[in-house]
């Protein structure tokens, strides 16, 4: 696995908070610069702009999951994004700035994306990540999730290459046990 950036000691200053409309064209911006990068991201360059704003603009319209930014002198510096699935379920989105990376920006983002889910009764999170991924793996094993499966050969990437897919999750809430109802004789 391939490490993205030296670990340097956490910095103060960031601030999360939801994402909102007038956040959408830096978060463009960030998004072509993280996708520029062609390895750690689902985006490449070139990515329908109109519909990852109709996405964003779904969760501010209250559509279903929610969107944060990690803003550094009102610069947005990171974001992640939960969109629901099956079962209530919410799949999981995220990137920092290169500049940014290894000072607990990453970190900050979940921690305000697990309070969410716990309050939102939202039963499991799932995200896919690259096996190379080594910072993200490690961001997220840190923060409880564990992997579930491996999608061999699942994306295609722009130069032609075919990469595999991490599936991990974590469960957030915690159902009630109930006993199976009791056998008739
Ligand atoms: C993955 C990413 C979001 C992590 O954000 P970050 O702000 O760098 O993460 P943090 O600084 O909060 O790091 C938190 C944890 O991640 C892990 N981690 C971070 N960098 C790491 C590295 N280079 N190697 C191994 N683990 C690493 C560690 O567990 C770390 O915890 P620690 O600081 O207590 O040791 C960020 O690197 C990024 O945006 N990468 C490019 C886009 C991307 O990969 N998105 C995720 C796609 S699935």
């Amino acid at each position: 696995m391939e490490r993205q950036s030296p670990r340097v000691s956490p910095s103060g200053g960031i601030k999360i908070r939801p994402a909102q409309a007038g956040d959408f064209d830096e978060l463009l911006a960030l998004f072509d610069a993280v996708a520029a990068e062609r390895r750690w991201i689902g985006t490449e360059p070139g990515f329908d702009r109109t519909k990852y704003r109709a996405g964003w603009q779904a969760i501010i319209d209250g559509k279903g999951g929610a969107h944060f930014v990690a803003c550094s002198q009102n610069k947005i510096v990171g974001t992640l994004s939960l969109y629901p699935t099956a079962n209530g379920a919410h799949d999981l989105g995220m990137l920092v700035s290169r500049e940014r990376r290894g000072r607990g920006v990453g970190t900050a983002l979940l921690q305000a994306a697990l309070a969410w889910a716990r309050e939102h009764d939202i039963p499991k999170l799932t995200l896919g990540v690259f096996p190379h991924n080594a910072s993200a793996i490690g961001l997220y094993e840190k923060m409880g999730f564990v992997t579930v499966g491996r999608l061999e050969r699942n994306r295609v990437r722009q130069t032609g290459d075919v990469w595999d897919v991490i599936v991990m999750e974590k469960d957030i809430t915690h159902f009630r046990e109930t006993s199976a109802p009791p056998m008739s004789k």
